[in-house]
């Protein structure tokens, strides 16, 4: 029994070296600056969070994760277990409250309770679509100015490469009633156990939709040297037009900013989203997506083989439905 079920992904903490170059980073991504000072830089979305990442001043690291209570009283349950801290308040923009714990991989796990919104005029909204058939926008023509940063509208889910998944999510589901979705699991020689590559998990909403994974883990073993730490954070966008804009933009600045293109644009087959994966200077990988999958509670973890194509022993295979394929380099321990 989960000792409290999350209600939301808020936003990661991060840390890197040099807070102008990830803030132009950022910048180019998409988001806006918040607030910078020698050691913290905060970026905000076009949504109404007050900020979707926190990047600390220092040696390049996956500092935290951060998830949203549903009450205080959920706050002060978990600060009352040996795992979490007593709450605090905190000063980031907003306001709030904040319990912390440490995950088996030793990252950050905040939750907090109570940030406000941003008081915004009104919500990005995508041009009304004409497709399939269905005329929506009449008279109104679909224009994005040259070269505009694209759109954010929240932040999406973690990535986290893990020295041991299963362990990983079960702590995430005693702690924050996290869920699995789909478990990758390639076939094992007969009479090995199977090897688990990587769990995509979501929150427990009961029967209101919610993201198909709002984390994920791959093993570090295969893919980082057994490091553990940063896969990728992702962040929702408006719409498609924002994925290839954004793609376009990073595209153009990639060689005088040292940004790197990982894998994109494709769309996926767990979660469905089209995706646009991107290296920062600093080689942490950002993730623009938009379209993906909502499951409500009552669906049961997948089993997938992540090598399947085509197996009818498997409903559902990986990475990409259409688009590029999956880079040699996706997870590795640059990126931690
Ligand atoms: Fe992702």
């Amino acid at each position: 029994m989960a000792i409290i079920k999350a209600t939301n992904v808020a936003y990661p903490t991060l840390q890197c070296p040099d807070l102008d170059i990830q803030e132009q980073f950022l910048i180019h991504f998409g988001m806006h600056t918040v607030s910078k000072t020698d050691d913290t830089l905060i970026m905000r979305g076009d949504g109404p969070q007050q900020f979707i990442e926190i990047c600390k001043k220092g040696e390049k690291k996956f500092i935290s994760t951060t998830f949203n209570a549903g009450s205080m009283g959920d706050l002060e349950r978990l600060s009352q277990t040996n795992s979490f801290s007593s709450i605090e308040e905190l000063t980031t923009p907003g306001g709030g409250y904040v319990t912390k714990a440490q995950d088996p991989d030793g990252i950050g796990v905040e939750v907090v309770f109570g940030i406000k919104d941003r008081e915004i005029d009104k919500l990005p909204e995508p041009f009304p679509t004409n497709e399939g058939g269905q005329i929506n926008r009449v008279n109104q023509l679909k224009r994005f100015n040259k070269g505009d940063t694209p759109r954010i509208i929240r932040f999406g889910h973690y990535g986290i490469n893990s020295l041991d998944i299963e362990k990983s999510l079960e702590w995430y589901n005693e702690h924050l009633g996290i869920i699995a979705t789909d478990i990758l699991q390639p076939p094992s020689p007969p009479g090995e156990a199977p090897l688990t590559a990587g769990i995509f998990a979501r929150l427990d909403k009961g029967s209101t939709p919610t993201d198909h994974h709002s984390i994920f883990w791959l093993n570090a073993h295969l893919v980082s040297e057994s490091i553990p730490g940063l896969n990728h954070v992702s962040f929702e966008m408006l719409n498609i037009d924002d994925v290839f804009m954004g793609h376009e933009l990073l595209k153009r600045k990639a060689k005088e900013y040292d940004y790197e293109l990982e894998w994109g644009v494709g769309r996926h087959y767990q979660g469905s989203q089209i995706f646009d994966y991107w290296r920062s200077p600093f080689k942490q990988v950002h993730e623009h997506q938009t379209d993906g999958d909502y499951l409500d509670n009552t669906i049961p973890p997948q089993i997938v083989n992540p090598m399947s194509d085509g197996d009818p022993d498997y409903p559902e295979f990986g990475p990409s439905q259409w688009g590029a394929a999956i880079s040699e380099t996706f997870g590795n321990k640059e990126g931690t």
